[in-house]
């Protein structure tokens, strides 16, 4: 990476097409480091598909992808794990281990740079499971070290995905709708809990949620998606509300599609 950029993610003319379904259109978007970034839009609108190019997961039909200086579409093995390594993700399902314990489930956060099997608790290195009481300290959760996942409640096993993905020294997070199984008060703990450790650790952070109020609250930009397409990228403090909902456009083109913008709109508190 040229040492003159603090740009951290570039997407560049990005189109994704699966078989007739356009899932991102001629996407270009530049994310500087230590930002806060929230992708909103409908379902269906390629938040998802542009957090997984971010990854390596997906790869373009045409455009180009950069994280963190490495053209990701040209990588590939061990270069590939290299990035992945640097990129944290969490998704709205916490993806733990349910029958793992909270500790074990957060040191499978550090398999990317281990070599070889990894058989239980033993096999990991002191050093490592410090490094994990740790992290699962810093998300208030030490006490639970020893318990089985899926004995957590939502909010805690949200809480146990950060600390495992900070097991690999992110430089980005990526998070898809992290808080949508939970409850209001766990969203903002968790939502809250991301904020500082991304301060804490100058982590740059995309992340895309439903909740127009929370993403209004939470983010510094918030880049609006409509069908594959970036339709509004603008700063937090500069933005209403109504302009947010201007990405969920008012004109719904199904009657699916506009039990959604529906629901978004109630979601919104918008009095039609
Ligand atoms: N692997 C795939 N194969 C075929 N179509 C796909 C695939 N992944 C995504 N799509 C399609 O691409 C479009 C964008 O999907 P994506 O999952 O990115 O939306 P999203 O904004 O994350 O939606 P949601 O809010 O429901 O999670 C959708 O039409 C979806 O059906
Ligand atoms: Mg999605």
């Amino acid at each position: 990476m040229s040492s003159t950029t603090n740009t951290i993610v570039r997407l560049d003319g990005v189109t994704k097409r699966f078989g007739v379904t356009t899932a991102l259109e001629d996407v270009s978007l530049s994310v500087e480091r230590g930002e806060i970034v929230v992708l909103l839009g409908l379902s269906g609108s390629g938040k998802s598909t542009l957090l997984r190019h971010l990854d390596g997961l997906e790869v373009p039909t045409s455009g180009a992808v950069e994280v963190l200086g490495e053209q990701v579409t040209r990588l590939s093995g061990r270069r590939l794990r290299a990035l992945r390594g640097q990129v944290g993700f969490i998704f709205q399902q916490f993806e733990l281990v349910p029958s793992l314990t909270v500790l074990e489930n957060v040191l499978t956060g550090a398999l990317a740079g281990i070599r070889g099997p990894r058989l239980g608790l033993f096999s990991y290195a002191k050093a490592r499971k410090l490094a994990a009481l740790g992290h699962l300290d810093r998300v208030g959760l030490l006490d639970r070290a020893y318990q089985r996942a899926d004995t957590l409640s939502g909010g805690q096993q949200q809480r146990v995905a950060i600390a495992r993905a900070l097991m690999q020294n992110p430089k980005v997070l990526l998070a898809d709708e992290p808080v949508a199984s939970l409850d209001p008060e766990s969203s903002d703990q968790v939502m809250s809990l991301i904020r500082e450790i991304a301060a804490d650790e100058g982590l740059t952070v995309i992340c895309s949620l439903h909740q127009v109020d929370l993403a209004i609250s939470w983010a510094d930009r918030i880049v609006g998606l409509r069908h594959g397409r970036v339709v509004l990228d603008t700063p937090t403090e500069q933005l209403s509300k109504a302009e947010v909902m201007e990405i969920y456009g008012r004109v719904a083109t199904s009657t699916a599609e506009l039990r959604v913008v529906q629901d978004e709109l109630l979601a919104a508190e918008v009095v039609q």
